[in-house]
């Protein structure tokens, strides 16, 4: 088997799974304000940015060839019926319309949920103690008209809501954008990964957690499960997500279903790599590509990555 591992070039050549920056996509977190880049702790390199900024970075994310981003938002004030996640001026909107006339060739994807919207942190509206399914399907359904009227090329509905791609699909049909692609987050686990992300997005939940909704980690059979409605009801692309800890639903889900399929190196993988790279304890470029690289080897097409620009920049 050593002969093929003799020299860099035969190794290039032999190569059985490469990566390219359009493979892809940037996390980002949108606020209000203007010139606000404030810094999310437990994710270094990375801050909520108000829209002149998300500007600039989205700038950047396309002069380094990024297959895309996706928005989360902050909003200004948070309520019981997530009214800031479907308002026509809420802050995804905006910064989707802003980007779309600065950047227009970037793709822009934006998750649709409800938690960075809602007092109480949770995916939907809660009563009885527990997030209630069908009701918050209609602010799903109208969080997604509003992303697509502003100018959305994808939405990605991450809530874990029984038939949200079905309620997506059949409202952004009825406002006439057919053309609307849907990324569905099929198979997301109720993971301690999210951790720096709900600092970053300002959505931890109140009370309780997220397991009446997202997957529990010791399931496999039931994320084909769920991928399965997912693509009966309308989902044009899937995702697994988190990614390093679930590379088996990655891979079982390459072979069973041929929709392009993501893959989310999450918040938390990133900042436990990140800590381990701050202490010197891994290297940088090479956690990067070695965790990237296994991502896609495990079958996923496409990956959205808070390295996403730190690895454009090695594959250059
Ligand atoms: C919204 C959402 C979450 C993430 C993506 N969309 C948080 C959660 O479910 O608690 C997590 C992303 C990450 O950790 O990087 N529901």
């Amino acid at each position: 088997m050593r002969r093929l591992r003799s020299s860099e070039a035969l190794r290039d050549l032999v190569r059985e799974t490469r990566l390219d920056p359009k493979d892809f996509i940037l996390p980002l977190f949108t606020c209000p304000g203007e010139g606000v880049r404030r810094p999310i702790n437990s994710m270094p390199g990375h801050a909520q940015l108000s829209v002149d900024k998300l500007v600039e970075e989205c700038a950047e994310a396309r002069s380094l060839g990024i297959g895309g981003v996706i928005l989360f938002g902050i909003p200004e004030t948070k309520d019981e019926t997530a009214s800031g996640a479907y308002a026509d001026d809420g802050i995804v909107q905006q910064a989707v319309r802003a980007l779309k006339r600065e950047v227009p060739k970037l793709l822009v994807m934006t998750d649709v949920c409800n938690c960075e919207y809602t007092s109480h942190g949770h995916c939907g509206l809660v009563a009885d103690g527990d997030v209630q399914n069908d009701c918050t399907l209609e602010w799903l359904a109208k969080t997604s008209v509003s992303h697509a009227r502003a100018g959305a090329d994808l939405v990605a509905p991450s809530d874990m809501m029984d038939g949200r791609v079905a309620a997506i699909r059949k409202a952004l049909d009825a406002a006439g954008f057919l053309n609307t692609p849907i990324v569905s987050y099929a198979a997301k686990y109720a993971s301690v990964f999210y951790g720096p992300f709900r600092e970053a997005a300002e959505s931890t939940p109140q009370f309780g957690d997220r397991r009446s909704y997202q997957m529990d980690p010791a399931n496999a059979r039931e994320a084909i499960r769920e991928i399965e409605l997912d693509i009966e009801e309308g989902a044009d692309m899937i995702m697994v997500k988190p990614a390093m800890p679930y590379l088996d639903i990655i891979r079982e889900a390459r072979e069973r279903f041929p929709l392009p399929l993501g893959a989310y190196q999450v918040s938390g993988e990133f900042s436990s790599l990140m800590a381990a790279i701050q202490n010197g304890w891994l290297d940088r470029d090479r956690t990067i590509l070695e965790t990237l690289t296994a991502i896609r080897r495990a079958g996923a097409d496409f990956m959205l990555t808070y390295f996403a620009k730190d690895a454009a920049r090695l594959l250059s």
